[in-house]
C-alpha cells in the first residue's frame, strides 16, 4: 500500500530524516512514536504533499507521490491535526463539506456523505454548531469527519489527542480504531501517549535517529 525507500529530508543543511525505509500494508493501523524534534511531523508532511524537496521515494499503491498532483495526494491522504484546524465562522457541517467542495464534487453527493460521517463519528444533531460551541473532543470528531469526506486511502493523524483530556483522548483513539476495524482504512497516527498505544491493537513504530524502528 505504502512503500518508502531511503527517504531523506534536511532543513538548512541539517538532516532530520536520514534514509528511512518503511512499508505499510493496506488496512494496517500504525502508531508512530518518537521524541520531540525527531521528525514525525516532517514525515507526515512528506506523505501528504506539504513538503516536496525530500530525497528517496514514496509509493502509494505503486505510484510515486512525485508523479501525483498535490490535490490528488491530499485526497488520497486525509490528515487530522492536534489543533483541529476548523474554520471558526463555519458550522461543523460546513467545515466538513468544504473538503469536498474544493474538489468540485456535486453538492448533493457532498452533503449525503457528510451526513453519513456525522453519524459515524457520533455527532448527529450537532451539525449546525460552530466550533466554539463544541467541546475539544467534538471538534476533533468534526476534523476526523472532514478528513474522511473524500474517502482517502490513508488517514494521517499528527498528535490527534494532544489537546484533549485523557477521557476524550481515549474516545478519539477508540474512534480511529473503530474506523480502522470497520472500514479497513490504512492509518498512520503520531502519538506521544504510551498508554493509548498500549490500549489499542496496532503496529508500533518509533522515529529514532532519522529512521524507523519497529517496537
Ligand atoms: N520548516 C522547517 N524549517 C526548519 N527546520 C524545521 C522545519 N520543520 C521542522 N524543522 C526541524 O526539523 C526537526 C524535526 O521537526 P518535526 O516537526 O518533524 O519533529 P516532531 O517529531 O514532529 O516533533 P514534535 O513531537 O515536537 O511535534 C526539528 O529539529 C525542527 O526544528
Ligand atoms: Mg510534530
Amino acid at each position: 500500500m505504502i512503500k518508502i525507500e531511503n527517504l531523506k529530508q534536511s532543513y538548512l543543511g541539517v538532516p532530520v530524516i536520514k534514509g528511512l525505509n518503511l512499508e505499510i500494508q493496506k488496512g494496517e493501523l500504525v502508531f508512530l512514536q518518537g521524541s520531540s524534534g525527531s521528525g514525525k511531523s516532517t514525515f507526515l508532511k512528506i506523505l501528504n504533499g506539504y513538503t516536496e524537496d525530500f530525497g528517496g521515494e514514496v509509493w502509494i499503491e505503486n505510484v510515486s507521490i512525485r508523479k501525483m498532483k498535490k490535490f490528488e495526494l491530499r485526497r488520497i491522504t486525509g490528515t487530522v491535526y492536534q489543533s483541529f484546524e476548523l474554520l471558526e465562522r463555519k458550522t461543523a457541517f460546513e467545515n466538513v463539506c468544504l473538503a469536498g467542495e474544493v474538489l468540485g464534487k456535486s453538492q448533493s453527493e457532498i452533503m449525503g456523505r457528510a451526513k453519513e460521517l456525522f453519524e459515524q463519528v457520533g455527532l448527529r444533531g450537532k451539525e449546525e454548531r460552530y466550533p466554539a460551541q463544541l467541546s475539544g473532543g467534538e471538534q476533533q470528531r468534526v476534523a476526523i469527519a472532514r478528513a474522511l469526506l473524500n474517502k482517502p486511502k490513508i488517514l494521517l493523524a499528527d498528535e490527534p489527542t494532544g489537546n484533549l483530556d485523557p477521557e476524550n483522548a481515549f474516545m478519539i483513539m477508540q474512534l480511529f480504531s473503530q474506523i480502522n476495524q470497520q472500514h479497513g482504512l490504512t492509518m498512520l497516527i503520531v502519538t506521544h501517549s504510551k498508554e493509548l498505544v498500549k490500549a489499542f491493537p496496532g503496529r508500533k513504530i518509533r522515529m529514532e535517529g532519522g529512521i524507523i524502528r519497529e517496537l
